[in-house]
């Protein structure tokens, strides 16, 4: 079975629930506080752990209490941490995430994950095999994600790049990686607005992902749009990991595209059903009785 490599960010999600957000200069009372692991590289390990196998992740994490938790929760959701390795001069990253009016606002402090540069990664690049899948995400170095997809794309290695949070990515990135997954608002800044060009440039390549409303993709003929689920939402983060995860989970078990995205929205729709990014993250066991291979 080809592996799956999250190559990405790993922190401690700091978690507020409040009635509003906060305007500028504004004090207000929260609701409730905790913190639990997060990361969007971390998220999508282990959304696909839980539903595949042979999980890897390649990442750097601080010397410290909260470097710990998030290395045992890696491993106790069974995502293998050997290239997952601790800085000593930065703390590790942290996500500042305020809950208010049925959305999350995000503030991420990358500290340890600046780390994952290129010579860090270049330690562990060997180590994939053709066919093998990796995911990445825009929480580590822009140079890094170049170099990687540079590297799939010249190893017969399957890349995705879910590019958030957004900024600007490399043409020739977006030329050589296999698979782009923004969700709307991403892909409006990555096109100018020109998405529903862009999809037909991109045939089979760029999914546009649309929350409870599915994804979207060009295959070729013509647009295919795959259904997504409504749910009761109790926290919505992490639901963007856990479609990549789960998605690289479909190509793993040599899904079709279509068929791999059903997969993903499937499992996007639980993770929004539980508190924090990892919270409604299912298992295989969970979703069976809606999936029908
Ligand atoms: O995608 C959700 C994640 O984004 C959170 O877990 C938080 O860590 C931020 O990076």
């Amino acid at each position: 079975m080809n592996k799956i490599v999250v190559i990405g960010s790993m922190s401690i999600d700091l978690v507020v629930s409040a009635a509003k957000r906060p305007g500028k200069g504004e004090t207000i009372l929260g609701e409730t506080f905790f913190t639990t692991p997060g990361g969007k590289g971390a998220n999508q390990a282990v959304a696909a752990a839980r539903l595949g196998d042979q999980v890897h992740m390649i990442g750097r994490i601080g010397n410290d209490d909260f470097g710990k938790e998030i290395h045992e929760n890696l491993k106790s959701n069974n995502v293998i941490v050997d290239s997952v390795e601790p800085v000593t001069h930065l703390p590790s990253g942290t996500a500042h995430i305020t809950l208010a009016e049925e959305d999350n606002s995000i503030i991420v402090v990358p500290s340890a994950n600046n780390e994952v540069n290129v010579s860090y990664v270049d330690k562990y690049l060997s180590t994939l095999n053709k066919g093998d899948i990796v995911l990445l995400q825009q929480e580590i170095p822009g140079e890094t994600v170049t170099h990687v997809v540079d590297y799939c794309a010249a190893h017969d290695v399957i890349s995705i790049l879910n590019p958030a949070p957004y900024r600007e990515v490399d043409q020739t990135v977006i030329e050589k990686v296999s698979y782009l997954t923004p969700n709307e608002t991403e892909s409006a800044e990555m096109f100018n607005g020109n998405v529903e060009q862009a999809l037909i440039q991109y045939p089979n390549k760029l999914i546009v992902t649309l929350g409870s409303k599915g994804a979207v993709y060009y295959n070729g003929k013509e647009k295919v749009e795959v259904p997504g689920y409504k749910r009761e939402v109790k926290d919505t983060t992490g639901a963007g990991d856990t479609f990549n995860g789960a998605f690289a989970v479909g190509l793993q078990k040599s899904y079709s595209l279509e068929k791999a995205l059903a997969f993903a929205n499937l499992a996007a729709s639980y993770s929004v059903m539980g508190m924090g990014a990892q919270g409604g993250m299912p298992n295989l066991t969970d979703i069976e009785g809606e999936w029908h291979v």
